[in-house]
């Protein structure tokens, strides 16, 4: 009796697993029909004043025992380079709409300190400044993107930052920058009017907001030679009233206009959920929630298209990414979370549709950088850590620049939260020659057989990389930093033309081909 058992439960698993092994997904990419550029700016970052991120996260001082080069932390530096990041928005977020410049500049014992109201309400000694902020930005050879104060700010406030930054006249502000030690102006292009300008960033109507935007972008002039891309304070999830009245008001005064989705389970009831604990039916809610991003997008991707065919305003998801409750013993208002596997596929999942939609979406911006919501680098005092979120920026770095490839995939999905969401994506690209394929398998339990057709290009040879890990919880520490990271990957081969992968259990991988 024992034994029949024993075989019964062994034949269903036998045929579970071969069952497992048979999920064949089919992929047809189109390479005649690659138009559109993917914006090396979609793999954008996003640093506050918050918590530690700027803070013991990339700023120690000159002082620290913690090796650092002009105050910027070494170990973090020579990260955030590996990742080649296109562009870093800063000082907020909320903290933007509270700040004022000026504070942040001159000799550092004598800037005045503030309050950080909306971040633990801790002091701000205001250290980090626009000089420590732009220089950065050169070291690291990105894009700036100045988040400026409409909420509590004025015109003149910030039509003097635009000045102090770029103008090389013989100007107040420029003579100013010049005395505080920066001969030459700096380039920055990235302009932001104002931070979530319906909640924490004023609590203005869509209307009110607009006027508003249209007076600011009057006086934020272009000097010397600069030429900024001035960015609308834009909508989140749902709210498309705003993002049609902005569109209809403003229209071309913008160069774009920003949008904000965390995946995210409730607001402001600490009923978030973990970032290291949870569930399979939490993990794969966390896998439906950012997919949902996806639907958003489209929303209002069609306002815009209703104003602007040409598509000429750049949609710029300046804030994006998973956020849990904070860890346990850590500061409530500093956003503090772990990251694991599961961070990793919200990264994956939604730099596959941003890159679907480069044609719309010029900008996009994870939050945040180090040490807040989901980064990319984790650090405690002289300690830092890369995240499985970190390594899919860099895996997916192939993708800046490159052209895009349409493809189709036929793929078995999951009923999660009332949608079918697919378990495998895929996001294709080209660039001197060289094919890109990144592709994510969220199930928990089986690989996937995945078939790819590239019409008529004769590829022959492929590289890939894979990061996955036994756990979905896996993550790393400061003592087991490399449990999760990307590995070389092996299980792809071309078949007759055809290009043949077996894609693991919950893994992500990319594809060089030529
Ligand atoms: O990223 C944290 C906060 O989330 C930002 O300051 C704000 O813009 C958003 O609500």
């Amino acid at each position: 009796m024992r034994k029949k058992t024993l075989f019964f439960v062994a034949t269903l698993l036998f045929s579970a697993s071969v069952w497992a092994q048979q999920k064949e997904i089919a992929i047809k990419v189109y390479p005649e029909q690659g138009k559109q550029v993917i914006s090396k700016h979609i793999y954008g970052h996003f640093a506050e004043h918050l918590g530690a991120c700027i803070y013991g996260g990339i700023w120690v001082g000159e002082d620290s025992s913690i090796p650092n080069t002009k105050g910027y932390r070494n170990d973090v530096l020579e990260a955030l380079k590996k990742l080649q990041i296109p562009n870093l928005r800063w000082p907020g977020g909320c903290f933007a709409d509270e700040y004022h410049w000026m504070d942040g500049i001159g000799p550092r014992e004598n800037r005045p300190k503030m309050v950080n109201n909306n971040w633990g309400g801790v002091v701000e000694d205001n250290s980090f400044g626009t000089h420590e902020f732009l220089n950065l930005c050169e070291i690291l050879g990105c894009e700036p993107y100045i988040s400026g104060n409409v909420g509590s700010g004025t015109v003149e406030e910030l039509a003097k930052w635009v000045e102090y930054m770029t103008s090389d006249g013989d100007s107040p502000m420029a003579n100013l920058r010049r005395k505080n030690g920066r001969e030459k102006p700096w380039k920055v292009k990235y302009l932001g009017i104002g931070n979530e300008s319906w909640g924490c960033g004023g609590d203005m109507h869509p209307e009110y907001y607009a006027d508003l935007y249209r007076r600011y972008a009057v006086y934020c002039r272009n000097f010397d030679g600069n030429k900024l891309f001035k960015i609308a304070c834009g909508s989140s999830d749902y709210n498309l009233a705003w993002t049609d009245v902005l569109m209809k008001k403003v229209g071309y005064k913008m160069n774009g206009l920003s949008l904000h989705y965390y995946t995210i389970k409730s607001w402001g009831d600490g009923k978030k959920g973990f970032a290291t604990e949870f569930d399979n039916d939490e993990y794969y809610w966390t896998i439906g929630k950012c997919m949902e991003i996806e639907e958003v997008l489209l929303k209002h991707m069609e306002i815009m298209d209703k104003y602007d065919k040409g598509k000429k305003i750049g949609l710029m998801v300046d804030e994006w990414g998973t956020w849990f409750n904070v860890e346990p013993g850590t500061n409530p208002g500093f956003l503090h979370q772990q990251n694991t596997m599961r961070d990793a596929f919200v990264a994956a999942l939604t730099l596959n549709i941003f890159n679907k939609y480069s044609d719309r979406i010029q900008m996009a911006n994870i939050a945040q950088i180090v040490n807040v919501l989901q980064s990319v680098i984790l650090t405690d005092g002289a300690k830092m850590t890369l995240t499985p979120t970190y390594h899919v920026f860099d895996m997916y770095r192939v993708h800046q620049d490159a052209t895009y490839l349409p493809l189709d995939i036929e793929t078995d999905t999951k009923e999660i939260r009332e949608r079918e969401v697919p378990f495998v994506t895929a996001s294709a690209s080209q660039k001197d020659g060289i094919i890109y394929l990144t592709l994510t398998n969220v199930d928990l339990i089986s690989e996937r057989n995945i078939t790819v057709d590239f019409s008529d290009l004769k590829l022959s040879k492929v590289n890939g990389r894979i990061l996955t890990s036994k756990d979905i919880k896996d993550h790393n520490t400061y003592d087991n930093p490399n449990l999760v990271a990307p590995r070389s990957f092996k299980d792809a081969k071309f078949k007759n033309g055809k290009l043949s992968v077996k894609l693991p259990a919950k893994s992500i991988v990319v594809l060089e081909m030529n």
